[in-house]
């Protein structure tokens, strides 16, 4: 069972506690003013990879890097004018910003689910703040519910559902807020992503014009599941036994019989550890898009993380 800390009875400790958890790779439960987080280092695949793991029916959505401040902010993500200027007006606070990555990334691509955008948040809660600058690297962090259900307002509820799943829960009370973060993408028209803490009215009034709204607003919660995914733009196969000619290989454990004739083999863990390759599978999947060729995928065990590994492969194999 996961070490619970509440900051108000034992203060500095609970956040030295989180930060030496963090800094060994961990995954813990933190407070943020909107909901309580499942945080690790989003520069560490495998920590990162662990977030996902603790969800029970996982899939590799992706995840909102939180830093401490603008400056941190920038350094990862190009803001531009707007996002400046919104940085200015709601940051530290609940409004999370999708912009262009900054490349070469120090974030982990398990976080960023391969895109060419990231989410970023500066959080405004105290505790959250002062785990942030501890630290010193960028936390990535979904809400700490198991997939499929409500987010987790009090560290009681992290507890409950992901107890037995993270070494330490750092307890600030209930969340502040307890509605998720608002998420605007920056580009040609800003874009509101997902409704949250911070009003359209507000933000509208810094953009100086209406925000496009993303989808029909028929699953606004989940505006990274479908179509911002990176998929690669060659063909995907999955359950491939053989390789075709012309073909790429995308394998996992020991390769199929005529791997030696693939154009070219990425294997996500020779060994066949799930872990392994989810930190290895967006990274693989550009790689092979880069090279062009339709690509062969072995199947992956349903089990563990491979679920959401069969899930994205599956996403990039749909008719598009
Ligand atoms: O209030 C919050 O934002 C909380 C606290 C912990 O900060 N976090 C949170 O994270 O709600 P999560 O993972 O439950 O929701 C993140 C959302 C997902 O719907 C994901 O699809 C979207 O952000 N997202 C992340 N990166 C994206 C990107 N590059 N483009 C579009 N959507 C993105
Ligand atoms: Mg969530």
């Amino acid at each position: 069972m996961a070490k619970l800390y509440g900051t108000a009875v034992d203060g500095d400790e609970g956040v030295l506690a989180a930060a030496a958890a963090l800094r060994a790779g961990a995954v813990i439960g933190l407070p943020t003013e909107t909901v309580y987080g499942l945080a690790a280092d989003a520069t560490r695949p495998e920590s990162v990879a662990a977030i996902f793991a603790a969800k029970e029916r996982p899939s590799f959505n992706p995840l909102i890097v939180h830093v401490a401040d603008v400056m941190g902010a920038e350094e990862l993500a190009d803001l531009g004018d707007l996002g400046g200027r919104l940085a200015e007006a709601f940051w530290p606070g609940p409004l999370t910003l999708v912009a262009p990555l900054r490349r070469p990334s120090a974030i982990a691509d398990l976080a960023t689910a391969g895109l060419a955008t990231i989410a970023v948040r500066v959080p405004v809660n105290s505790v959250a703040q002062q785990v942030l600058r501890a630290v010193s690297f960028p936390l990535a962090a979904p809400s700490a519910n198991p997939s499929g259900r409500v987010s987790a307002t009090t560290a009681a509820h992290v507890l409950s559902d992901l107890g037995d799943r993270i070494e330490l829960v750092l307890d600030a009370g209930p969340s502040a807020i307890g509605l998720e973060s608002t998420i605007v993408a920056i580009g040609q028209r800003p874009t509101l992503l997902r409704p949250g803490a911070v009003s359209r009215e507000a933000l509208e009034e810094i953009v100086g014009g209406r925000l496009g709204l993303s989808g029909s607003g028929a699953r606004p919660e989940a505006p990274g599941m479908l179509r911002s995914h990176y998929a690669p733009a060659v063909s995907l196969r999955v359950d491939a036994t053989t390789v075709d000619p012309g073909e790429s290989l995308l394998a996992f454990g020991p390769p199929v019989g005529n791997a030696n004739e693939a154009v070219e083999v990425i294997n996500l863990s020779a060994a066949g550890d799930l872990t392994e390759a989810a930190t290895r599978l967006f990274s693989a999947l550009r790689e092979l898009d880069d090279i062009g060729a339709p690509i062969a995928a072995m199947s992956i065990p349903e089990r563990g993380l491979g679920l959401a590994i069969v899930d994205r492969l599956q996403r990039a194999a749909a008719p598009r």
